[in-house]
């Protein structure tokens, strides 16, 4: 029997119903296939302000006092998910403003000085995090950089990134056309959002020489 395990799908791009919204689609799709419990939010519904400096900002209990729903989203969807998939276009070679600002404001909840910061450092560990990106240009060090930061920025929060796909698109919805089928890819992704595991070996690494079980 699966485990039903809780999966948010992010979708970072200001068009709703553009590229990257049919990959989360697709995600989405792929993990409720599997048995999850799945979420599809728009960032844009949610935050609004940017990172300022907290000294100047907190109210008086010291909660971030940025009016949007920024806190809804993290306290209350992306804390408690076993997966998030995030699905952004690719805007001047790395991901958009509003995922960076969603990233940035994670400080605001779960540095030492925040209420309840150390409670949230710990929820944010132990996920399992997925990268979905539409993006105009095919060549390969379009999407390296933003690769790379999930990867460093995975790291630091203790979660696993265990895939990512690239559609190649640039008009609205046109990325179902894109011939190698990254909306199949994000579909797969979702579907096996918790089986997939980060691996980091060294040499000297015990391991099975079969990375997928043939039982
Ligand atoms: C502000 C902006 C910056 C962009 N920068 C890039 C880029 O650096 N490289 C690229 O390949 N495509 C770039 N694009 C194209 C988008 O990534 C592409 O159209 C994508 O499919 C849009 O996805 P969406 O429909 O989910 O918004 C940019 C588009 C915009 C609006």
């Amino acid at each position: 029997m699966i485990k039903s395990s809780k999966v948010l799908v992010i979708c970072a791009s200001p068009r709703h119903n553009g590229n990257s919204a049919i990959l989360a689609a697709a995600a989405a799709e792929g993990a409720k296939k599997a048995g999850h419990e799945v979420e599809t939010v728009f960032l844009d519904d949610y935050v609004e302000g940017m990172l300022r400096d907290c000294r100047t900002c907190r109210n008086v209990e010291g909660n971030c006092s940025i009016d949007d729903r920024y806190s809804e989203l993290f306290l209350g969807k992306f804390l408690p998910a076993d997966a998030v998939i995030f699905a952004t276009p690719l805007h001047y070679y790395g991901m958009t403003g509003r995922l960076k600002t969603f990233f940035d404001r994670i400080f605001c909840f779960t540095s030492d000085s925040a209420p309840d910061g150390s409670s949230h450092a710990q929820s944010l560990q132990n996920k399992q995090i997925g990268l979905l990106i539409s993006c105009e240009e095919s060549y390969p060090g379009a999407t390296l950089g933003l690769v790379a930061q999930f990867q460093e920025l995975t790291r630091y929060n203790r979660q696993s990134f265990v895939g990512y796909c690239v559609g190649i698109a640039n008009s609205r919805g046109e990325i179902i056309h894109d011939p190698t089928d990254p909306v199949a890819s994000a579909h797969k992704l979702g579907e096996h959002i918790m089986d997939l595991t980060e691996t980091d070996y060294r040499f000297d690494s015990e391991r099975s020489n079969n990375v997928w079980s043939t039982k």
